[in-house]
């Protein structure tokens, strides 16, 4: 079944055929140097460029895919979570698209969708369930995944998302936009033990009754790392860690990496599941891909690097499962800025 996905949640303006679990294209337009000299998304500027662009990188993913619009079968979109005036400008595109040619119609979870990537053209793709390890800019959380659309939160972060501290980490040091690929990069080249960052200990203090094995925390982290640019500020005129940012982006990113996997470890400990699926940006880091790498009893599957940022094709691989089950949104399906598919092992 050819299947367009289209995705405009955030930054990057994209679209995709998917048939049989196969990419077909993949076209993925981003914003990121419109957005660099404020180092941050500014929502009304993604959602104007998504409307200008949204147009021709769906005729572009048509034409590599070698396909007619008449050809598509079904389109897929994300509806949520997002940036809403981005969600509406490619929820609406999909929606005219296929009321234009009377097929179906599928509003995506952004999330899920990240979690499905990994399956798109896989040799092998794993069994359910499995662990899911969704880390991206807006979204942290250790899931248990029984199936496609049926996923349970076991952990989640209690403030920012893991892509986040990244993103202000590099942003406060002067390191560069997007943090997380640029720390990344420096921490190549720097010492992880140079210095040491508090890891937060939740599980103590679950005053709540609630239990928080898995959950984790990244605001007492970046608070940290920023406190150290204090430290140099007081210490050299200049006020800049100067030889020691690489230093800096290491044991900052080691630290962040810990703080997931003690998550991670302990869902694994919990249920008995050892394959774990990884989804999302922060997915892309080397770090975490090594850390994960060196752990013997844990099966890990990560998405290709063009497939762990937001695209187009994981939209289109999971509105193909739909389809195939029948299903389809009603016109009337709106956006949402909130996470909707994510049910929590408490309430
Ligand atoms: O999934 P994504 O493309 O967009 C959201 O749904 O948020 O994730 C973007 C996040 C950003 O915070 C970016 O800094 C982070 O992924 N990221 C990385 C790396 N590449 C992208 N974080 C750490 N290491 C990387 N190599
Ligand atoms: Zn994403």
């Amino acid at each position: 079944m050819n299947v367009l996905g289209i995705e405009t949640s955030c930054d990057e303006c994209a679209a995709a055929v998917v048939s049989g679990g196969k990419i077909l294209s993949n076209v993925v337009a981003t914003q990121v140097p419109f957005h660099a000299r404020w180092q941050g998304v500014v929502p009304e500027i993604a959602s104007r460029m998504h409307t200008e662009w949204i147009y021709g990188v769906v005729e572009k993913a048509l034409s590599d895919a070698g396909l007619e619009p008449e050809q598509v079968e079904g389109v897929a979109v994300t509806a949520h979570p997002g940036l809403l005036g981005s969600l509406l400008v490619g929820l609406h595109f999909a929606k005219a698209f296929a009321w234009a040619r009377g097929i179906p119609f599928i509003a995506v979870d952004h999330l899920l969708a990240h979690l499905y990537a990994s399956r798109l053209g896989a040799k092998d793709p794993p069994e359910y369930p499995f662990l899911g390890l969704l880390v991206s800019g807006g979204h942290s959380a250790i899931c248990r995944v029984d199936d496609f659309d049926n996923v349970t939160v076991l952990g989640t972060t209690i403030d920012d998302a893991v892509g986040e501290a990244f993103d202000k980490v590099a942003k406060f040091y002067g390191f560069g936009y997007p943090g997380g690929a640029v720390i990344d990069r420096m921490a190549q080249s720097g010492d992880s033990g140079a210095f040491k960052f508090p890891m937060p200990n939740l599980y103590k203090t679950g005053k709540d009754g609630k239990d928080h094995r898995c959950d984790f925390s990244y605001s007492g982290l970046k608070t940290a790392v920023i406190n150290q640019l204090e430290q140099f500020r007081k210490k050299k005129p200049s006020g800049t860690p100067g030889g020691e940012a690489c230093d800096i982006a290491a044991s900052f990113q080691k630290t962040a990496v810990e703080i997931l996997l003690r998550g991670l470890f302990r869902a694994a400990c919990d249920t008995g599941i050892t394959t774990v699926v990884a989804g999302g940006g922060v997915a892309a880091n080397s770090c975490l891909r090594s850390r994960l790498a060196e752990h013997g009893g844990l099966r890990i599957i990560f998405p290709p690097p063009e497939l762990c940022g937001d695209n187009g094709a994981m939209v289109a691989g999971i509105g193909e499962q739909y389809l195939l089950r029948g299903g389809a949104s009603p016109l009337s399906e709106t956006a949402s800025a909130r996470v909707k598919a994510f049910r929590r092992r408490y309430p």
